[in-house]
């Protein structure tokens, strides 16, 4: 299928993980993506490779999500090379866990920057380009936490359950300008991210997952694929958990 031919992507932190993986699956439906890391390193470039084997147009870039400039010069770039921006997938994330008692503010501010400045900065960056095109769907990435909090994870919950709170806003401000706005709240997907997770953690996590094992990075980028797409056309300011059922 080719559900997003015609379509430009622009996706934060593709280097790798989800964001990689949801990269790759636009443009094998024939998305031209245009996507950002920290740096350009080996896997940026192999990530250029590996889509550009689709036929599509795709471009990486090094430009820090979190900082408020840098997401502006970014949009003005990827404009200039690509003429426009139909999708922006809010993916770049970090986690810095600790119990409330021990988290410095630094892991506070860390946290609460990268994951949900980036949101801000980011969204209101192409918001003039897709209001200025009357079209447009920003996907961003939530957690399942964001939605009913975890235990060592008081900074990450918050960022993530902001987003919820700013995606439910931008969609009512921008629906009159058919710019969808939608996030995803993954559960426990196997990624880089997750891997730093001791081995018992991971097989608690499976017992309370009543499909009981972890999501894949795939299954993420499928339900983006269809926020994407036209599909998804009367679809804004919803939250949809890929979690395998998981209640926590
Ligand atoms: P990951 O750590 O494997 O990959 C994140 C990517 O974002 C890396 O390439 C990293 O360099 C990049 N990045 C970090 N800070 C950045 C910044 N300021 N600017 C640009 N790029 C930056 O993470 P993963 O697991 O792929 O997660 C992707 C998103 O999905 C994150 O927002 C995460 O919170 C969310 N998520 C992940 C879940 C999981 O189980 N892995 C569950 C729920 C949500």
């Amino acid at each position: 299928m080719n559900l997003l031919q015609n379509k430009t992507a622009l996706i934060t932190g593709a280097n790798r993980g989800i964001g990689k993986a949801i990269a790759t699956m636009f443009a094998a439906e024939g998305c031209d993506v245009a996507f950002s890391d920290l740096e350009r390193t080996d896997a940026m470039v192999e990530v250029e490779t590996e889509l550009a084997k689709y036929g599509c147009k795709v471009k990486g870039y090094a430009s820090n999500a979190a900082q408020f400039s840098d997401a502006q010069e970014l949009v003005n770039q990827v404009v200039a090379d690509f003429g426009k921006i139909d999708i922006l997938v809010n993916n770049a994330g970090i986690t810095r866990d600790s119990a409330l008692k021990r988290m410095t503010e630094e892991q506070w501010d860390a946290v609460i920057q990268v994951n949900l400045k980036s949101v801000f900065s980011m969204t209101k960056a192409v918001q003039p380009v897709m209001w200025k095109q009357g079209a447009g769907s920003i996907i961003s990435l939530s957690s399942i936490v964001g939605i009913a909090g975890n235990a060592n994870q008081a900074n990450y919950s918050a960022s993530k359950a902001g987003i919820i709170g700013f995606t439910k806003s931008i969609a009512k401000e921008l629906g009159v300008r058919n710019i969808r706005c939608n996030a995803v709240a993954p559960g426990f997907i196997m990624t880089d991210m997750t891997a730093q997770l001791p081995e018992y953690v991971l097989e608690e996590w499976k017992k309370r997952i009543p499909m009981h094992r972890a999501g894949t990075v795939d299954e993420v980028a499928k339900v983006c694929v269809f926020l994407a797409s036209d599909l998804a056309s009367y679809v804004t300011g919803q939250v949809i958990p890929i979690c395998g059922g998981l209640q926590i």
